[in-house]
């Protein structure tokens, strides 16, 4: 995810920035840039890679003096990760630093051209500077110009811009995505997108609303609330450490990845959810012709996404599916058609086997699509078409938001396969549209939810292997429940689908085998009671997680009552990533770096 950085202050500018940019690494990117304005003159540099690579491009430039300077580090969403592309985007005689996504830019880019703004990149971001600069040559002050573009922009953002009408302010904003702004004794300033990147410069801190914009100069902090009422800013204590402060507060990454799941699959939908259909500006509709089937094919985690992909193409797209672990699909001299669309899922984008079975389908001149997580990755330059995940940096060994922000796209591909195959009307689409809009607020991590599994955690430490069973898409999530706690707490797991434990694994039915049973209201409930009832009559010690409380269960994961079996899928997941984690917490693993497993698996 990208990072913001910004500093007023007699200090050496660039150094700061560069300083703060590099708390930030953590996150990820793909590129990086600063601007710096000094006495009405701007001087600015920008990178693509690591931040050495900017290190080095402004190594002979520092400072004298006072400046402001706004800093960024890119995680290529919209447009590919370039020079042209990174932060900060100018105008004539400002600059702007962007996170999020300005959902209506195409729109606003329009305009903009009509009006006689050249635009040099393929960013969302770059209307802001371009909107703000025809304000204020429309006669506004640079003030009312920032406020007049921030109501035009629709999406979530997090915005620093500078200009030269005003050379001794940053003009600021936040909505959806974080900002916070540091102050010191010495009366510097400073702008975070994260406490990493504020700690050691400076003890307070204001971390801002929704909504909340202004400025600041050396001698004023004006802020102002959504409903533009100037309000006066409350200062808090800024956390010390570094590491906790990268966690943000979480004790693990996964933790905190896991909370965060709520903010990225918004993100994942951003721009993406049309009026009655899904729009996906990264394909076209020539990604169709003359395909009669998909082929899904990844490993591990994404295996699973895939595998639940794969139920709701055939339902709603009415496509053949299949499916293929990439390790056997390399090997298994598999029959590729040109007929077919091969997908390849996957976080990291450079996974040894899924990588190696898309150079096969390449090589045989199937079309491909990548659904990924990192923009530049060898699998996003292979593939013919790709739909970022748009999950944000993955820290935990475990993934969690990536599979979450997977399945998110690949529902939404099939809605976009629906429509261009005519197998959904119009209001069809739309009704599973509003459903994927309350999937944000299903997965928001309740306490009371988070409770449940600590409490819960403490029974389910030994024994002699776990269950995880359920049917159609919950049976991939059982699979994925069955894979996190493997992962992190070493103990034996299995994922099954519900009906198929009579055909022999019921066989280790006794109070020791634990077995955690997806019970959703709007699948196949009825069925999957009658196979939980099976293990019941075994004496197997049985979670439920469900809607419904089950009486033949010893315990009991409530989720919220819905309409929909992906809003409990969402919900379900959420449940299991956290009964994970506790029990993992409770025996003492480490739960980020599990022992044994790397994050990205680049042999095979
Ligand atoms: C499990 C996990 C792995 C990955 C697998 C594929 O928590 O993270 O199973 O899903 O190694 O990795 P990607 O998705 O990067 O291809």
């Amino acid at each position: 995810m990208c990072g913001i950085v910004g500093y007023i202050g007699a200090r050496e500018t660039k150094g700061l920035l560069l300083e703060g940019l590099k708390e930030l690494e953590y996150r990820g990117y793909d590129s990086a840039g600063i601007a710096v304005l000094q006495q009405g003159a701007f001087k600015s540099f920008k990178a693509l890679g690591k931040l050495v690579n900017l290190e080095e491009k402004c190594a002979n430039y520092a400072t004298e003096g006072f400046a402001v300077g706004i800093g960024h580090t890119r995680w290529a969403t919209h447009g590919k990760p370039t020079e042209l592309n990174a932060h900060p985007h100018m105008g004539q005689f400002s600059y702007v630093v962007h996170n999020g996504i300005i959902e209506n830019y195409q729109e606003l880019k329009r305009e903009m051209i009509e009006a006689g703004k050249t635009f040099l990149s393929q960013t969302d971001t770059e209307v802001i500077v371009h909107l703000f600069e025809y304000y204020f040559e429309q006669g506004m002050e640079a003030f009312e110009a920032f406020q007049a573009t921030l109501a035009r922009l629709e999406g979530a953002f997090a915005i620093l811009l500078v200009t030269t009408s005003l050379s001794e302010r940053i003009f600021f904003a936040k909505h959806g995505s974080p900002l916070i702004i540091g102050i010191n004794a010495q009366h510097e300033k400073f702008f975070g997108s994260s406490d990493a990147a504020l700690i050691g410069k400076c003890d307070q801190v204001i971390y801002l609303n929704d909504g909340e914009y202004g400025y600041l100069d050396p001698e004023t902090i004006a802020l102002f609330n959504k409903e533009h009422k100037p309000i006066t800013p409350a200062l808090c204590a800024l956390p010390e450490s570094k590491l906790s402060a990268q966690k943000e507060g979480y004790r693990f990454f996964m933790e905190k990845e896991i909370y965060e799941q709520s903010t990225v699959l918004s993100d994942a939908m951003l721009g993406r959810l049309g009026d009655g259909e899904i729009l996906f500006e990264e394909l076209d509709s020539a990604i169709l012709e003359g395909i009669e089937n998909v082929t899904f094919c990844s490993c591990g985690t994404s295996y699973h996404s895939a595998l639940a992909a794969s139920y709701l193409f055939e339902r709603l797209a009415k496509i053949e599916t299949h499916v293929a672990f990439a390790s056997e699909f390399r090997y298994r001299e598999p029959l590729l058609r040109k007929s077919t669309l091969f997908v390849v899922i996957s976080q990291s984008g450079e996974t040894a086997d899924t990588l190696e079975s898309l150079k096969m389908a390449k090589a045989a001149g199937l079309r491909t699509l990548a659904i990924c997580n990192v923009d530049n990755s060898s699998m996003v330059r292979l593939s013919d078409y790709t739909i970022l995940a748009r999950a944000g940096i993955e820290k935990g060994v475990a993934s969690t938001k990536a599979f979450a922000t997977q399945v998110a796209v690949l529902w939404m591909l099939s809605l976009y396969f629906a429509k261009a195959r005519g197998t959904m009307s119009r209001e069809a689409i739309a009704a599973e549209i509003t459903t994927l809009r309350e999937v944000p607020a299903k997965t928001a991590v309740s306490d009371a939810l988070h409770e449940r599994t600590r409490r819960l955690s403490k029974r389910y430490l030994h024994g002699h292997g776990f269950f995880f069973i359920g049917r159609d898409v919950f049976y991939p999530l059982a699979l994925e429940g069955a894979l996190k706690l493997k992962e992190i707490s070493y103990l034996h797991t299995e994922g099954y689908p519900s009906g198929e434990m009579k055909h022999g694994p019921i066989a280790l039915a006794d109070p020791e085998l634990f077995t955690i049973a997806l019970l959703p209201r709007h699948m196949l409930f009825d069925k999957a009671k009658s196979n939980v009832e099976e293990l019941s009559a075994r004496d197997a010690t049985i979670c439920v997680i469900s809607s419904e409380p089950f009486e033949k269960a010893d315990d009991f994961i409530p989720i919220s009552t819905c309409n929909h079996y992906m809003l409990e899928f969402f919900e379900m997941m959420v449940a299991l990533q956290l009964l994970s984690m506790e029990i993992a917490v409770r025996l003492g693993n480490d739960v980020d770096m599990p022992r044994n497993l790397a994050k990205s698996v680049t042999v095979e």
